[in-house]
């Protein structure tokens, strides 16, 4: 719609032979559709009043023969501000067309987009810190495949780090008789040990040293190692993979760290003929700093001198892996915003020495904080498990409400992910926001359940469609709901191009206050004819918004709430 006003103050500023392109924005004044601010700016170029030129724009239009099948009303107020109302006629031929669209009218693209998000790290339980990640990568992902594009999901796992030798040591001063092949321990054993090993590590340097040289031997590919390995691996990845079914996280592979390193023997001996590359101390290393850069960037380390790797070539090799395999036109990583400077050094590289010469982007996520605003933290220090913030979400909700007792597990589990979802998504994925399990469960306010609550609610009210969509319109709760459902297409396509589901979930939250205001003030179920016939076709398309948009967010709707 706001193209289309565009169309036509563009068309009008042409014939009053000024050179100039305008926006229309929508109004946040009571009572007034859109507005155009630009009367101001050609004031300052044609040296006339704002007032004057916004007049003798408002009135050219209101020449135009069909000025009534588009506007309501256009108008300047003081001192230069074109406001505009649209006609109903207008409103309704674009719901129309809206309607007849697929993709809700967002435009399609077709990339090939790599997308990094998860990056747990096998061998330790999920921790709060991992939800914003998953969630938003997860959101990202559905985005930018609704609009066409071929996503392709890659959890990266931390498979091969120092936790691998720590537990591995544990393991083997825990079973010190049995042959490798014949140890079996399950996933609690692996919680302890991580925690206890780390622990242990911290106090002791001789043990530190220990499980140091196991981690660097399991690197270099150590055969014996690699049989614990996979034990703790598969373990740990197959509990990972439980809360991520969960929470509807879902990725089309698997690849860890440790698949990178099947890449160095390529990769370093591309390295190692690009000037770039310098020793340092025995040390590899890439210069990375740029004439403008406003902080120092330090050199990236790819390889130390007694000839370890580090995670910088881990991510080098996964690019290069990525590069061979899908030539993606875009690799984007949903990575904690603490590991920037990382990503600027091993974006560099990439860069410099021509392993990938798309477009790298790191969208560095905020964290989940506590009520004291620091990331969530257990009441003993430790990072709270994500199984068991899941938990208390579903045990805040319980509680609520008797009822809720007795709802089927399924409806439940779907209201804890909108819960947690909407919590998170409603930020700018850079925010640090504080989790308040009470408020996020809350079926009033911005929260999921409120918008879950919505759809549903306006269910209800629905029949078969058997007409066509009138050009009337009954009140200005309806025009509302109207007005903000023509917003759609444009809302996911900014989403999309931002990559920021926040776009999409404050989109969900302001339709739902005009779809429930609608809701109040007309009661559909008493209704007739004509308008009851108009009322069930918007509605319906709104609760087709609602799924849709919340689909993209990993949102799914419950049988009953
Ligand atoms: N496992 C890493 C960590 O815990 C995160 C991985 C992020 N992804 C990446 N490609 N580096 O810090």
């Amino acid at each position: 719609m706001n193209t289309q006003l565009e169309n036509i103050l563009n068309e009008t500023l042409k014939e009053l032979n000024y050179d100039y392109k305008t926006k229309v924005v929508k109004s946040n004044i009571e009572g007034v559709d859109f507005q155009c601010d630009d009367a101001f700016k050609l004031a300052k170029e044609y040296h006339k009043a704002p007032f004057v030129i916004a007049e003798e724009i408002t009135n050219k239009i209101k020449e135009n023969q069909n000025f009534s099948d588009i506007f309501k009303e256009i108008n300047v107020s003081k001192p230069g501000f074109i406001n505009i109302n649209v006609s109903d006629k207008l409103i309704n031929s674009s719901l129309r067309e809206l309607m007849t669209k697929e993709k809700l009218g967002a435009t399609l693209e077709n990339e090939t987009i790599v997308i990094d998000y998860g990056g747990p790290n096998v061998a330790k339980p999920l921790h709060v810190g991992h939800l914003r990640t998953a969630i938003i990568g997860q959101a990202i992902n559905n985005i930018l495949k609704f609009k066409g594009n071929k996503t392709i999901g890659d959890v990266h796992l931390g498979d091969i780090g120092a936790q691998m030798g720590q537990v591995i040591y544990g393991i083997i001063h825990d079973f010190p008789d049995t042959k490798y092949e014949d140890i079996e321990f399950d996933l609690e054993y692996l919680n302890v040990t991580y925690p206890k090993m780390s622990g242990l590590c911290k106090e002791d340097e001789k043990v530190r040293q220990e499980c140091a040289e196991i981690t660097k031997k399991l690197q270099e590919g150590d055969p014996n190692y690699q049989i614990l390995w996979k034990k703790i691996f598969d373990l740990s990845v197959s509990d990972i993979k439980r809360i991520y079914d969960y929470l509807d996280v879902h990725f089309d592979y698997w690849y860890g760290e440790s698949d990178a390193y099947k890449q160095f023997p390529e990769m370093m001996a591309y390295l190692d003929k690009q000037d770039c590359v310098k020793l340092d101390n025995g040390a590899k290393i890439i210069d990375v700093k740029e004439e403008d850069d406003k902080i120092d960037i330090p050199p990236c380390i790819i390889q130390k001198s007694d000839g370890a790797y580090l995670y910088a070539t881990s991510d080098l090799g996964t690019i290069w892996q990525r590069q061979k395999d899908f030539h993606p036109d875009e690799i984007l990583y949903v990575v904690d915003a603490r590991q920037s400077m990382y990503f600027t050094q091993v974006f560099r590289v990439a860069k410099k020495t021509g392993i990938y010469n798309g477009k790298l982007i790191h969208y560095g996520n905020g964290t989940v904080n506590g009520k004291d605003n620091k990331p969530f933290k257990t009441r003993t220090g430790g990072a709270l498990k994500l199984e068991e913030l899941i938990n208390e979400v579903k045990e805040e909700f319980i509680k609520l409400r008797p009822e809720n007792q007795n709802m089927a597990t399924e409806d439940l589990d779907k209201i804890v992910n909108s819960i947690l979802k909407f919590a998170d998504l409603q930020n700018d994925l850079t925010r640090n926001y504080i989790f308040d399990i009470k408020k996020f469960s809350e079926v009033n306010g911005k929260t999921g359940p409120y918008i879950l609550y919505t759809y549903l609610r306006i269910n209800k009210l629905l029949s078969q469609n058997d007409g066509e969509l009138s050009d009337k319109i009954y009140n200005d709760t309806d025009r509302n709901l109207r007005l903000k459902l023509l917003e759609v297409s444009k809302v996911i396509d900014e989403a999309s191009k931002e990559r920021r589901p926040h776009i999409i979930a404050n989109y969900l939250y302001e339709l739902s206050v005009i779809a429930n205001n609608f809701y109040q003030n007309n009661h559909v179920s008493n209704l007739e004819g004509q308008i009851k016939n108009d009322y069930n076709i918007v509605l319906t398309y709104n609760n087709l918004v609602l799924k849709t948009l919340l689909d993209l967010l990993g949102i799914h709707i419950p049988k009953t709430m």
